[in-house]
């Protein structure tokens, strides 16, 4: 691992002692710095012209240099800031890497690394010129397993998505480039994201209905603690809250996020998601993106004009104009970015129009163009992005010893997810507009849309395997049957020797825009599976899926299926990440950040849809009531006894772990009685009333490596609140504290898990605040949330 600067300073802290967690729950933002950033916009301000404002907080799209723009003001000197999607690399740029997406790196429930990946990120952002990187993603948190976009994000238990988007914020921030953390709130499906026509009538957006516990316990903890962490932008969602599209929701911007959470920062709209002008600017909407009304509509803008007509008639306060200037030119200069920041790479505004027209010409670019060479901004990334692919693929599967593959001399890989892309770097730009199953060959490394960068490489299954075989010391031979109807029709009659193991490759594709509609992998793979499975000669099958995050497997307990590896969306690296797996150079050590069940009909939550001919042109037909509160995912199969496939926090390893001793439960509050609210401040704090994130207990346990090799454990606890003081709802556990450790075979370490005030409480609908419940906790600590080894109690 490569640790510079704040890396370093973080990696040494978190190895360092059990507080040492605390970094994540440490404000992000530096308070004397933010003084003097905020001083440096007032003086800036005070020269600009209403006009120059609104300006200010109005995208330009005729600007194609980046995903998004506001205009420079040359006689102020302020050059403009570029913003670009997304959360996984750069969307439109040459010579950028496409890193593991949110899925993959949530699933290595390594904080590290994903600090790591963020500083990456950062650094490609910055090497391009853009000062706002659209990311990361933490809404859709995951409500529903077929959400098109869940893949972006990192879990769908907040807890751990709260921690990985902080350490992917402080990772981005502390490359320079500014986070801005989406999409605020509840966008958790695709269909109808956004208001559209359906036959000609304006049809209103999905309306997600959410009370206000399950909106600050699921949907907005993660956005809290990227506040905490310093996010320096937020972007809203498309869809509606509670009937109030998110970019307009005065509860959710201004109540929530800019009062009860102190964030600082600006708020800017997702492309097109602005319905309003000051009705918008008054609820908290700071920026609108990318400028104009819509699609059809690009002349007008509810910003730009409008807002200073909005301001001219008073509708808008001028108070509130200069607030929103301020919030957007504080965190230019906080970073630093008024001095020596690269310029935007001209080579992106080619590669997009490029991308638009799917022809040099058609978008007027004459073929005698001298294209501006892209500049280079890779660095050593691949190397980070092969362990991070690695680190988030989760072993689900073991038996007949088949992993890791020992001295192989024929392998068969079959499907079509093996091979190398037919597309090659078009399918992510295109991929937002492909039919539900992506692209019919190649490795999906990644999903579509937004989300998506553009891949310079990509290494295959099939290649990194070949790769292996050359330089292996003895012969290994590679065969492979990559189209799946082929493999589906049991045509085996190439594979001549017979193959001393079997590898399938399976692919599920997700995409902005789209909701998937199969929980199963794509592209015919039960009968892919099946097919080889009963084929093998040698009966051993090892599975790998490269998807978007949940599917079902009905083949799961097919004896001659010996192995399966879920290796989500690895990104460029993908074959090379597999094959450190498949061959033990990486012992696997991901974890499930999501429930895996036996039957699609287990999960309790879908997708909603308006298809009675009657409705779909009713403009507010689209509710979607969260009548599920709390339970989803783990929490539902937990409250009704269901047994999953394969459970959240799930995942084997090479080696074997244990804990030992017991459960050590030390109080650090130092008070007599601890207040069952957090004690009152003047002003909340980024993150909110800083007594929240105190840490009220620490609970240790010992974590040993009892097999053979070494090996990352990912111990876990799971708090579950005094049942006879909490409302009816509350789940019977959550996931309260986790760490990622690595043990030499036979070493044994500490490990400490610090349960903050917020941890412990529930939302007090009430009260309005965090209500810290009487009696006793339930310490539950293993290693899933199904396979719990140790308990121990609280009382408060
Ligand atoms: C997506 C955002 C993205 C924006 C800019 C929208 O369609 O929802 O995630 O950042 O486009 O490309």
């Amino acid at each position: 691992m490569h640790w510079t600067g704040a890396a370093a300073v973080i990696s040494a802290l978190l190895q360092a002692s059990c507080a040492s967690r605390d970094v994540f729950s440490d404000p992000g933002i530096n308070v004397d710095k933010w003084h003097s950033a905020t001083r440096k916009a007032n003086a800036l301000i005070t020269q600009l012209n209403i006009t120059e404002k609104a300006g200010l907080l109005t995208g330009n799209l005729l600007n194609l240099t980046c995903g998004g723009i506001i205009n420079a003001i040359p006689r102020v000197d302020f050059p403009g800031l570029c913003l670009q999607d997304g959360p996984a690399g750069i969307r439109t740029a040459d010579l950028a890497s496409v890193f593991t997406a949110g899925i993959s790196i949530g699933a290595t429930w390594d904080p590290e690394l994903i600090y790591e990946r963020g500083r990456a990120l950062g650094e490609e952002f910055r090497g391009k010129g853009a000062h706002v990187i659209l990311g990361p993603a933490t809404g859709p948190l995951g409500r529903i397993p077929l959400g098109g976009r869940n893949w972006e994000g990192f879990s769908v238990d907040p807890y751990l998505a709260g921690i990985a988007t902080s350490a992917t914020v402080r990772g981005i921030q502390d490359s320079g480039v500014q986070a801005c953390t989406k999409h605020y709130v509840g966008n958790e499906q695709e269909t109808q994201r956004t208001l559209g026509l359906a036959k000609g009538v304006s049809v209103d957006a999905i309306s997600s209905n959410i009370d206000d516990r399950t909106l600050h316990e699921l949907y907005i903890w993660p956005f809290a603690d990227a506040v905490r962490a310093g996010t320096l932008s937020i972007m809203c969602s498309y869809n509606r809250l509670n009937s109030t599209y998110a970019c307009e929701d005065d509860h959710t911007l201004n109540g929530i996020l800019k009062e009860e959470l102190g964030f600082k920062g600006y708020v800017m709209s997702d492309w097109f998601a602005t319905h309003s002008g000051a009705k918008a600017a008054n609820a908290g909407l700071d920026m609108n993106m990318p400028g104009p009304v819509d699609q059809y509509n690009f002349t007008n803008s509810y910003f730009g004009p409008n807002l200073v007509r909005a301001v001219q008639s008073g509708n808008v306060s001028a108070e509130r104009l200069d607030d929103m200037v301020r919030r957007v030119l504080t965190p230019y200069f906080y970073l630093g970015q008024d001095k020596d920041y690269p310029t935007i790479d001209p080579s992106g505004l080619f590669v997009t129009l490029a991308a638009l027209s799917y022809s040099p010409s058609a978008f007027s670019i004459p073929d005698d163009t001298p294209l501006p060479p892209a500049r280079d901004v890779r660095a050593d990334h691949a190397a980070l992005i092969r362990n991070h692919g690695a680190a988030g693929t989760v072993l689900l599967k073991n038996t007949k010893h088949t992993l890791p593959l020992k001295a192989p001399r024929t392998i068969a890989v079959f499907g079509n997810d093996a091979a190398d892309l037919s597309r090659g770097s078009a399918v992510p730009l295109g991929a937002a507009y492909a039919p539900p199953q992506g692209v019919p060959m190649g490795v999906q490394v990644m999903g579509g849309g937004a989300g998506s960068g553009r891949l310079s490489y990509v290494v295959s299954p099939l290649e990194a395997l070949r790769a292996r075989a050359a330089s292996s010391n003895h012969s290994m031979s590679i065969q492979y049957v990559t189209d799946n109807s082929v493999v589906a029709n049991a045509d085996f009659s190439g594979i001549y020797p017979f193959p001393d193991v079997c590898l399938v490759f399976l692919k599920t594709y997700a995409a902005e825009t789209i909701d998937r509609t199969s929980f199963e992998a794509d592209w015919n793979s039960t009968a892919v599976v099946n097919s080889v499975a009963s084929y093998c000669p040698s009966r051993k099958t090892v599975v790998v899926t490269h998807s978007a995050g949940i599917n079902t497997m009905p083949w799961a307990d097919n004896p001659n299926v010996t192995a399966i590896l879920a290796a989500h969306y690895p990104g460029q690296e993908a074959g090379n990440s597999i094959v450190d797996i498949l061959f033990g150079d990486v012992n696997p050590s991901g974890h499930l950040p999501y429930t895996i069940a036996r039957n699609e009909t287990d999960y309790n939550t879908e997708v909603f849809n308006v298809t009675d001919p009657a409705q779909v042109t009713d403009a507010a037909a689209w509710q979607s009531d969260f009548t599920e509160g709390l339970l989803i995912d783990y929490r539902h199969f937990d409250a009704n006894a269901i047994t999953p496939l394969y459970e959240f926090g799930f995942g084997l390893s090479y080696t074997i772990f244990e804990l030992t001793g017991k459960v050590n439960v030390r109080p650090v509050h130092g008070q007599r009685t601890i207040s069952v609210f957090p004690p009152k401040v003047k002003e909340n704090s980024p993150g909110g009333n800083p007594n929240l994130w105190k840490t009220l207990f620490a609970v240790t346990v010992k974590v040993r490596n009892t097999g053979d090799v070494a090996g990352s454990a990912v111990p876990q606890l799971y708090l579950s609140q005094p049942r006879s003081t909490v409302p009816a709802g509350t789940p019977m556990k959550v996931l309260r504290g986790f760490d990622k450790v690595y043990l030499k075979a036979g070493e044994e370490r500490n490990v400490s898990f610090p349960l903050m005030r917020r941890d412990m409480s529930f939302w007090d609908v009430g009260a309005s605040d965090w209500r810290l419940p009487r009696g006793e906790y339930i310490v539950r600590v293993g290693f899933s949330s199904r396979d719990i080894r140790m308990e121990g109690t609280i009382r408060v």
